[in-house]
């Protein structure tokens, strides 16, 4: 069946649905309501919920043969990837931001078959920004702007000491990854340690793996997310020349659903960097 599955009209289905998403994430921002998951800082509103809603029904009428898993539906240790091709979805991913309007949230749509991220849309619709990717095609900005967007100077190579660095401070606020996080923050940040350029967290896994197939971060490091918050983005960054390899050391081909990534841009250097970041982790992401 594969073979047969056009990805340019599941990339155009994804960006008119991606379009319906925002405009309803828009109509309901400002002064939002939210819930606590698993504690305090892990949130989730309604608009969540609805998104899903409407991007699941659409996705099961159009491609009532494909799977279907998004982040609201999702049922631990039920829910579990197959083969077949599946929708991957985060209505909202940047849920935090987006209660407190920080214009960084975005609809991840991610396709993937026998595993494998093949189709991409993420959808900012604060900024509108668009950012397409069909394995084998390329990727995108607004369907025009052909990423990666920013070239690094010509003859440099990526490095730990120059890099742009996307990390996140995650949900779990204690414990060995809590410890595993902070501690290779604090090894990367120090002037006797890396001394990198910098850190950014843009508060949604799919909006850091969109900038660094942009170009405008060199890599976003990753524990805990799920493959909805990844599926998109990866298509996007590895359309652009990046790469998506394991958070933890050793790992050159993760799966979609490892939960730990490190997410790079391609470039001279790319490689090197990676086993330098592996040699940077203080310990080993648990998951
Ligand atoms: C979260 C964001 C965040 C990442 C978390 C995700 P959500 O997704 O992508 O950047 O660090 O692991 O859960 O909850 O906003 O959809």
């Amino acid at each position: 069946m594969a073979a047969t599955i056009d990805l340019d009209e599941i990339r155009d289905f994804l960006v008119e649905l991606a379009k319906q998403a925002g405009e309803l994430i828009l109509s309901k921002t400002g002064n939002t309501a939210y819930d606590d998951k698993a504690n305090s800082v892990d949130l989730v509103t309604e608009t969540d919920a609805a998104v899903e809603k409407l991007v699941a029904t659409k996705c099961i009428e159009k491609y009532p043969h494909f799977e279907f898993m998004g982040e609201e539906s999702y049922v631990p240790g039920v829910t579990k990837l197959s083969e077949k091709p599946t929708f991957i979805v985060d209505p909202i991913d940047g849920t935090t931001n987006f209660i407190h309007s920080f214009p960084f949230s975005c609809t991840s749509l991610g396709f993937a078959i026998n595993r494998d991220p093949v189709v991409g849309v993420v959808y900012n619709p604060f900024l509108n920004l668009m950012y397409t990717g069909i394995k084998g095609q390329g990727s995108f900005l607004n369907g025009t702007q052909k990423l990666p967007l920013r070239q690094p100077p010509a003859g440099s190579k990526l490095t730990i000491q120059n890099a742009l660095i996307g990390i996140e401070w995650g949900t779990q606020r204690s414990g060995v990854n809590y410890k595993v996080k902070t501690d290779t923050f604090k090894k990367l940040a120090a002037e006797d340690g890396s001394m990198v350029h910098g850190f950014r967290s843009l508060g949604s896994a799919a909006m850091n793996m969109c900038a660094v197939a942009a170009g405008q971060l060199d890599a976003y490091w990753e524990g805990g997310c799920y493959a909805w918050d990844v599926c998109a983005g990866w298509v996007i960054l590895t359309e652009a020349g990046g790469r998506v390899v394991g958070g933890n050391t050793g790992i050159w081909e993760p799966a979609v659903d490892q939960r730990i990534y490190l997410a790079v841009r391609g470039g001279d250097g790319c490689e090197q960097f990676i086993k330098d970041f592996w040699d940077s982790v203080e310990g080993q992401l648990e998951y």
